[in-house]
């Protein structure tokens, strides 16, 4: 078993609004959560005031799922990292392919988000991952490594990768456990070349594309996979509580 740490954490995309939420994190907050897990929600912007209250308290880290380059400024729509550290926000995801598929994100700007969220001290959850067509296409690797090359730079204290690949994504279709290692394999030869080895040992790959309770302990137990990215599934105070109870077994090495 590595020394590095399982991580869940739950990307709620655009579901949950406050009361919601609430309500959901106070389901939660009653489940005896192994210790051995660290788990962070990553819910819509306008549910993190409520939730980081409500967490204040817990070990449930709390991340928002997108971030901008700047401070402040005239920029419409945006949040900066500064404000989500005011509100004690300590994770951010970024480079998320719902992000790169439908609002232009790119590797390069998706890097500037992660820089300037790591500058404010936030944590990086750093997506990356090939769509349906560049896998056929036979181009898997090489679409990885051009994404993970704007990793350099980044501290790797507070990076976390993702790997989700596109076509894995709310689809039920999840990469087969020998497919996540494969890939996430790479990903640490690529973390190693642009971060150096000693990053390539500690920085966390987590694995994301319909991670369910019933195949969370199959994926989780490859030796890259250091745990879960989770869409749908964690929506569900059982079905996320029972993928970090995966987490934890294998943790135990059980
Ligand atoms: P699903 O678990 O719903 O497939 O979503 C994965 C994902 O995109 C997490 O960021």
């Amino acid at each position: 078993m590595s020394a590095r740490r399982y991580l869940v954490a739950g990307n709620w995309k655009m579901h949950m609004g406050v009361g919601e939420a609430s309500a959901f994190l106070e389901g939660l907050l009653q489940e005896e959560l192994p210790d051995a897990v660290d788990v962070v929600v990553c819910p819509p912007y306008i549910s993190l005031p409520a939730a980081a209250m409500l967490l204040s308290a817990s070990r449930i880290g709390l991340g928002a799922q997108n971030v901008h380059w700047e401070a402040s400024g005239a920029f419409t729509g945006e949040i900066s990292a500064p404000m989500l550290a005011e509100i004690g926000v300590g994770w951010t995801i970024v480079g998320h392919s719902e992000r790169r598929s439908y609002f232009g994100e790119t590797d390069e700007t998706a890097a500037r988000r992660a820089r300037r969220a790591q500058e404010e001290e936030l944590r990086v959850i750093f997506c990356l991952g090939e769509t349906l067509e560049e896998r056929d296409g036979g181009v898997t690797f090489e679409v990885l490594e051009r994404q993970a090359a704007v990793l350099e730079g980044l501290d790797a204290e507070r990076l976390v990768v993702a790997y989700e690949p596109v076509w894995a994504i709310g689809t039920g279709r999840t990469a087969s456990p020998a497919q996540a290692q494969e890939a996430h394999a790479f990903l640490r030869g690529r973390i190693a070349a642009v971060l150096g080895e000693e990053a390539a040992r500690a920085v966390r790959i987590l694995y994301g594309g319909s991670v369910k309770p019933g195949n969370a302990a199959e994926l989780f137990g490859q030796p890259d996979v250091d745990g879960g990215l989770i869409g749908g599934a964690s929506l569900d105070v059982q079905s996320f509580s029972a993928i970090i109870r995966a987490a934890a077994h294998l943790a135990a090495g059980e």
